[in-house]
């Protein structure tokens, strides 16, 4: 009987404060800027103490009243830290802004601590005491990129009052002004260790500069001592009353239940209570786990920036019936956003911090990769827990899926396979030559070219080769090695040489496969380990080549098919420095009377071969010789 009541009043409880957290909830967890301090650590077990420690003295302060400052250890790796929620945070929501915004600053190492301003909460870690800075040259300004002349005055006008108001209201203050010109909705904020006049002053720096992003439609002015942040959409959480109210009210009615419940229930309430804080916690962990810490944002365009909640939204949750795929890199989801479009989105698998700046810096450098045979990059949002990439979505599928399927290769003629082919290169030469940085792929294979509706490439997963999860190769144990077996490059497979000419290899590899409609390495029957490429190259040799094309194509001009056989060995062999560079493809597949030249060996031929010279009387024991790739 006690165990039941106990079971319905959770259940009466549970469901009471599951509505409260869905009505008031919204602990604004994207990250607007960060920024690492410039001074390197000096001894990062005694900042990483130090830190953690100064976290805990301020936890209380900020669970209870939003606010903490706290400092540990001996100079030089003393550690100051101070975090703050803005004023129309719940307490709620700012323990998990507070619990995201402090995860992130560890990730900064080595360099000493630095800033995090989340949308709602606000942590900085130094090993000085910077509590009363109120200005300093590293206070930002981030301008939202899309414009509206229509609310530029009475922004300004909801700007200036609230920096009046505030200085004596605690240092915050937050509103919004609703005219048929639009809305507005503004936040302006001190930390708490900025007195009446250092508030003023820095709300009336920040003030002057954010207005200068107008007629922008949102903007954020982050200073050391205050910040500013004002936009046409309604970010602000309800008012701190109100939720008081809410939250009085939630008692009243469990005071109520706790009454009819009788005595019995109300011995137990203790248990109770405790098991509401742990479902609470627990609730709220998830929302971390999942949540929107994004780690690092300041530097891509704002326009690039998509927010988790939208991405999610967009995928439904990322719904397994949305899963388009699962790489060495994480899982691809498609999506529709709000607006119609059709995205396909990549959650990369990203444990540890260093690899979250590892994905920063590798998204900042494919982020301006543009070239029709590329797919699109959008835009990204980035958590502690999760990299998701935004790319545009292809509609057709990957070429695998139609050249290694009876049914559907007959889609694909010459034409249109020539047509990959070209634009598959063009894609990489613009990677390897054209983009401001050379990215090498190092996956190129068939189910990374994507194609549209009118089956022209698009090349996929550039610049991630970095986020695979590292493949166990036989000998390499530890080598950090991306790729796919068939497809790789002897030097790169060796001793992990990376050049240009890994991916002319797998280019190489590809394009024979596009010519037989065959997979490289399911060539042959299974005891006799030849490759497609090693097979093609005896055909080359035999001059039997046209054996190796696929029989479902109907082909008019069997030399030019012929000649696209050899770039495909031309790219493939053994020695990397007579592999041709794109532009050198691109040029024999579109200059037809431009003179080829006679490929030499592709590796992985034969062991036995490569001493006998190519002689004829080795040859016919070399045909003999069992050759597995994965062993090199
Ligand atoms: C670093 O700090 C730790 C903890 O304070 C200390 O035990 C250690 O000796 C320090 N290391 C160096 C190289 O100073
Ligand atoms: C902070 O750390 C840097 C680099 O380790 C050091 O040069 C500097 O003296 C430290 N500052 C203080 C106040 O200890
Ligand atoms: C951080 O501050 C430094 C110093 O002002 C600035 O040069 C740098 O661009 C900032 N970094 C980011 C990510 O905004
Ligand atoms: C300074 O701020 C406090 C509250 O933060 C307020 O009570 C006081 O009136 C303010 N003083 C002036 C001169 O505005
Ligand atoms: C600017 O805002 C007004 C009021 O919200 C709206 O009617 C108008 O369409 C907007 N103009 C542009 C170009 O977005």
């Amino acid at each position: 009987m006690g165990h039941f009541l106990i079971f319905f009043m959770v259940l009466i409880i549970s469901s009471i404060s599951q509505l409260y957290s869905q009505i008031y909830s919204q602990p604004r967890l994207d990250v607007v800027e960060r920024n690492c301090s410039s001074l390197v650590v000096h001894n990062s077990s005694a900042y990483t103490m130090n830190y953690w420690k100064a976290i805990q003295q301020i936890q209380q302060g900020v669970l209870n009243g939003g606010f903490g400052t706290g400092s540990a250890g001996d100079p030089p790796s003393k550690m100051y830290v101070i975090a703050q929620c803005h004023g129309d945070l719940s307490m709620l929501d700012c323990r998990i802004c507070f619990e995201a915004g402090q995860s992130i600053l560890p990730s900064c190492l080595p360099h000493i601590g630095g800033r995090v301003y989340l949308d709602g909460c606000f942590i900085r870690a130094a090993n000085y005491s910077f509590f009363h800075e109120i200005i300093t040259p590293e206070d930002t300004l981030i301008c939202g990129s899309t414009k509206n002349n229509s609310r530029a005055g009475m922004t300004t006008r909801l700007i200036q009052n609230l920096i009046k108001e505030a200085p004596s209201n605690d240092g915050y203050r937050s509103g919004k002004d609703i005219t048929e010109d639009g809305e507005v909705f503004a936040l302006v904020n001190c930390w708490k260790t900025m007195d009446n006049k250092s508030c003023s002053f820095c709300l009336e720096k920040a003030a002057s500069s954010i207005l200068s992003c107008l007629p922008s439609t949102d903007g954020y002015a982050l200073n050391a001592g205050c910040i500013i942040q004002y936009s046409d959409d309604n970010f602000l959480s309800i008012d701190r009353q109100e939720i008081q109210y809410a939250e009085f009210y939630t008692w009243l009615v469990l005071f109520v239940a706790l009454i009819i419940f009788g005595a019995l229930v109300i011995t137990c309430c203790v248990c109770v209570g405790k098991f509401i804080i742990n479902s609470r916690n627990k609730r709220h962990r998830n929302v971390k786990i999942n949540g929107e810490t994004e780690s690092d944002l300041s530097i891509f365009k704002r326009s690039l920036r998509f927010k988790y909640s939208t991405i999610e939204k967009a995928t439904n949750d990322f719904n397994e019936s949305n899963k388009l795929g699962q790489g060495g890199f994480g899982e691809v989801f498609k999506g529709c956003l709000g607006d119609g479009r059709e995205i396909a989105v990549k959650r990369l698998f990203v444990s540890s911090t260093t690899q979250s700046q590892d994905v920063v810096n590798e998204v900042n450098i494919i982020s301006l990769a543009e070239h029709r045979n590329l797919v699109r990059f959008l835009g990204c949002s980035l958590t502690y827990k999760d990299s998701l990439l935004v790319y545009e979505f292809v509609p057709n599928m990957s070429l695998d899926r139609f050249l290694f399927d009876p049914e559907k290769k007959k889609e694909l003629d010459w034409q249109k396979r020539l047509g990959i082919i070209i634009g598959t290169a063009r894609g990489l030469k613009y990677l390897h030559t054209d983009y401001k940085v050379s990215i090498v792929h190092r996956d190129i294979k068939a189910s990374n070219i994507l194609l549209d509706l009118k089956y022209r490439p698009k090349i996929s997963d550039f610049g991630l080769a970095k986020f695979y999860a590292s493949e166990k190769i036989p000998g390499h144990e530890t080598a950090k090695i991306a790729g796919t077996l068939g497809y790789m490059a002897p030097e790169y497979l060796g001793n992990g040489q990376l050049t240009e000419k890994v991916d002319v290899y797998s280019y190489g590899v590809l394009v024979l496969e596009i010519l037989s409609g065959v997979r490289n390495n399911k060539f042959g029957s299974d005891d006799s380990l030849s490759t497609l490429v090693t097979s093609t190259w005896k055909h080359f040799q035999s001059n039997t080549m046209s054996e190796i094309i696929d029989r479902s194509l109907e082909i008019d001009n069997i030399e030019e098919v012929l000649r696209v056989a050899q770039v495909g060995l031309l790219c493939t062999q053994e020695a990397a420095l007579l592999r041709p560079t794109m532009a050198e493809i691109i040029q024999m597949l579109t200059q037809k009377n431009s003179p080829l030249s006679q490929p030499s060996k592709p590796p992985f031929v034969d062991e036995c071969m490569e001493l006998s010279n190519y002689s004829n009387s080795f040859r016919k024991q070399a045909d003999s010789c069992k050759i597995d790739p994965n062993q090199r």
